[in-house]
């Protein structure tokens, strides 16, 4: 189960909540995240995003000191000794637009263009407070140019220098994530993402997009999402020998667990698992990691 990162959505509300959209996925609260760690021994990696309804214009509330998810990092850091915490950095959860970066222009056929340092000047703030408050890796998901470095300088200088750095390298502007935005209420309020997630018809950029971060300090790179992109999968690990970590996205989980009774899902999901597996991810960041530890028991 190494190999396997769990994402976990974490919420002020209080208990815990189903994701209408990705049935058997819950929002949960400090506590209840507590409880279900406590019950899944075999888990040594997690992923967290963290839900807030005080969104605003810059998403600072995303590096507040007492956010969701600093609160979530300390009190998992001082209960499980053994677990690794990723926390993802990104804005789209705690701004207005919904957008993974701060706006500079909307054009006429409504497509967003970020300001690209205002954004990463952003990044580098919550991928701050997240080391501050223990996290061991942060994983930048906004694809804005620079992000990376400018993560990777600013917790050089404020002296975490051992904070890891999983680099959402290759996401590709893929219809597989529209259940997480649900789940997160995170779906752009006007135009699309289209100007800074890459365009699946295209793999070379793909390439371009992993040696920047590479360049630019990553520890682990990743591809986004996983099962119909298992081409770029491949061809990033052939070429690099850095960490490779797929992502198996919502779209990914929901479909099976849409269409198919238990043994099904089971069966599908080994083979899905499988595949990206031998396509050469290292790592896989899946929904199913808790199903895979009870049927692999
Ligand atoms: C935020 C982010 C997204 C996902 C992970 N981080 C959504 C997006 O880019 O729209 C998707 C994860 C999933 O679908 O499981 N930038």
């Amino acid at each position: 189960m190494d190999d396997f990162i769990l994402p976990y959505f974490v919420t002020d509300k209080i208990g815990k909540e189903e994701i209408e959209s990705m049935p058997g996925i819950y929002r949960f609260s400090i506590d209840e995240l507590v409880k279900d760690l406590s019950e899944l021994k075999s888990i040594k990696k997690i992923l967290l995003f963290g839900i807030t309804e005080e969104k605003t214009e810059t998403g600072e509330n995303a590096y507040c000191n007492d956010g969701i998810v600093q609160r979530a990092i300390r009190m998992i850091k001082k209960k499980f000794k053994n677990i690794e915490v990723i926390a993802d950095v990104c804005l789209c959860g705690y701004t207005y637009s919904g957008h993974c970066g701060m706006i500079k222009k909307v054009e006429d056929n409504s497509r967003v263009i970020i300001d690209n340092q205002k954004t990463i000047a952003q990044l580098a703030r919550i991928a701050l407070s997240y080391a501050e408050a223990g996290a061991d890796f942060v994983a930048p998901s906004a694809m804005a140019r620079g992000q990376v470095s400018a993560i990777r300088k600013k917790l050089n200088k404020e002296g975490y220098g051992k904070t890891k750095i999983l680099a959402y390298s290759a996401k590709y502007h893929s219809s597989f994530y529209g259940p997480f935005r649900d789940a997160l209420s995170s779906a752009p309020q006007f135009g699309d993402r289209s100007s800074y997630q890459l365009d699946y018809r295209n793999s070379d950029q793909a390439l371009a997009e992993v040696e920047a971060d590479v360049q630019e300090g990553a520890d682990m790179i990743m591809v986004k999402p996983a099962l119909a992109y298992l081409d770029i999968i491949y061809k990033v690990k052939e070429k690099y020998s850095i960490p490779l970590a797929a992502y198996n996205v919502s779209g990914e989980y929901s479909l099976i667990k849409n269409l198919s009774n238990e043994k099904e899902q089971k069966k599908l999901v080994l083979e899905m698992l499988t595949a990206i597996k031998r396509a050469g991810a290292d790592l896989i960041i899946s929904y199913w990691t808790k199903n895979l530890i009870n049927w692999l028991k």
